[in-house]
């Protein structure tokens, strides 16, 4: 493993914006920090597969209000936006190092207002398919936990993923509020959290992929 991953698996440890899923016992959802102080009040935004947690930074910066917990199984990876996020001094942000399949364990039912899938991996291969953030079993828990009216978003640059998600979403009987095949086209106006670039994103814009968008209800 090289150096520079291995230091960053173990600073991120001690960070104190991060919370591990842990082997263990895990405690109840109401429990979670996120539930608990100043964060109790706050509506609550998930950003899954938040990978260095650009997005959950800039949602929080632009968000002051609301509480962005970040959430990916790769710690080397978060340990770059909660150090970021320290050093901003930005509180409203956390990160939660967790597979997206265990997050019904950390959170109460209807107790988040919006949930972002930002350029979640494709999984193309047939065999992965149960393995994309969209596929109904993730529509199923998305659905508990978000409050009536909650909305998901996705940022993706694949057009195969988009597809997929637009057809999943309609057999699980989800309701799309906004859809756009280049969000940063002069036709659409997207939300502010939704302007915030990542790395990956920009990467994408430089080949020319066109960002797609879409928002969509479960309940
Ligand atoms: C393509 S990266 C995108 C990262 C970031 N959202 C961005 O826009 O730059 C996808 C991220 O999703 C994470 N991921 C994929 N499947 C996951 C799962 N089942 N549970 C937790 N994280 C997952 C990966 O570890 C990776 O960091």
């Amino acid at each position: 493993m090289a150096k520079n991953k291995r230091h960053k698996y173990e600073r991120v440890r001690h960070l104190p914006n991060v919370i591990f899923s842990g082997s263990g016992e895990v405690p109840a959802p109401g429990s979670q920090p996120w539930y608990r102080g100043r964060f109790a009040g706050m509506e609550k935004v998930l950003e899954l597969g938040c990978g260095k947690g650009e997005h959950s930074l800039g949602f929080a910066a632009a968000n002051p209000g609301k509480l962005c917990v970040g959430i990916d199984r790769k710690s080397h990876r978060m340990c770059v936006g909660a150090e970021k996020a320290l050093d901003l001094g930005l509180e409203n942000v956390l990160f939660l190092r967790a597979r997206i399949e265990q997050i019904k364990w950390f959170f109460v039912e209807q107790s988040i207002h919006e949930i972002w899938l930002t350029f979640p991996d494709p999984c193309p291969k047939t065999r992965t398919i149960k393995s994309r953030l969209s596929a109904p079993s993730f529509l199923d828990v998305y659905a508990g936990l978000l409050v009536p009216g909650g909305i998901v978003h996705l940022k993706t640059d694949s057009d195969m993923f988009f597809d997929y998600t637009r057809t999943s979403v309609e057999r699980w009987g989800g309701r799309e509020i906004a859809v756009a095949m280049d969000m940063h086209g002069e036709d659409f106006n997207p939300p502010a959290a939704g302007k915030v670039i990542s790395a990956y994103e920009n990467a994408a814009l430089l080949r020319g992929t066109p960002i797609k968008y879409l928002a969509f209800e479960l309940n």
